[in-house]
């Protein structure tokens, strides 16, 4: 899907002060967390959005999504303005999302009520279990998991859906190191593998360099676009190795960082 990002703004009315902020907004005043943000991301395109925490980043994708309306600007979605949620629209957080009370089969089965045919249902179910490297895992309870496969079994969930765009908010902000690694590599498979339109969200810069076809940099709020970097690089990339170093270290200064860190 094509979405499109025109003039958009978004204000909340602060309720109370915030230590962040503190005088920024004074209570019971409007406060502007998305300023005039205009961007464009292309059909089947992984998209990762950065920037500093509290800028708006969940916002923005909760408005794409139809969950929360503009201020003002709108977001076309093919070229219809989005107005609402859509089944067609699947989420995954950075907080577990699978029930506790249900098995890895019986999570993923919830995003397979679509298809109507029980054998078919039942044989697709286990064909996305398998898919995210869970087979013979499919009658455990989410607490007999690992974080990482947990969020595989969310993954296949989310999967098994076929979103037209898959949003996904921090997912792999809780995981340890390595397993966040492995994530990776498998979220440029299943890009790879399904036509899908992918919103990323992260905080771990390399991680967006990694992933992203497209890489959006926000300021802090009110939140503009500081960049917005198109990355045609093959997978898997080297983020060592120049042109990507060097986009690497702008993105590092954009953001107020030293990218030796
Ligand atoms: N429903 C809301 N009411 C008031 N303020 C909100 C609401 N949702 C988010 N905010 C404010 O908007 C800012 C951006 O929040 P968020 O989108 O969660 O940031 P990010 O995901 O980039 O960390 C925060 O400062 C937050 O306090
Ligand atoms: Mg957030």
């Amino acid at each position: 899907m094509k979405i499109v990002v025109q003039d958009l703004n978004k204000c909340f009315l602060e309720r109370r002060h915030s230590i962040r902020f503190l005088g920024q907004c004074p209570p019971g005043t409007e406060c502007r967390v998305l300023k005039d943000l205009n961007f464009c991301i292309e059909p089947g395109s992984f998209t990762c959005f950065i920037g500093p925490s509290g800028c708006g980043k969940s916002t923005l994708m909760r408005i794409i999504a139809g969950f929360d309306s503009a201020s003002s600007g709108k977001v076309l979605i093919d070229g219809e303005e989005c107005s609402a949620p859509s089944s067609r629209h699947v989420f995954v957080f950075q907080e577990d999302g699978l029930f506790p009370w249900l098995t890895v089969w019986q999570n993923v089965a919830i995003g397979a009520r679509h298809i109507h045919d029980h054998e078919e249902r039942a044989e697709q179910i286990m064909e996305y279990i398998d898919l995210v490297g869970l087979a013979g895992f499919e009658g455990h309870y989410p607490h007999q998991l690992s974080g990482g496969m947990r969020r595989r079994a969310e993954v296949a969930r989310a999967l098994i859906v076929e979103p037209d765009i898959l949003f996904m908010d921090e997912p792999f902000g809780a995981l340890d190191f390595v397993t966040r690694l492995q994530m990776r590599e498998e979220m440029v498979n299943v890009h790879t593998m399904f036509d899908m339109t992918i919103l990323f969200i992260t905080h771990d810069i390399d991680e967006a360099l990694q992933l992203g076809d497209q890489v959006i940099v926000f300021s802090d709020r009110p939140s503009t676009v500081k960049a917005d970097i198109k990355l045609d690089f093959p997978h898997p990339r080297d983020l060592g190795a120049e042109p990507l170093a060097r986009i690497r270290r702008e993105v590092y200064y954009l953001m107020g960082l030293h990218p030796a860190l």
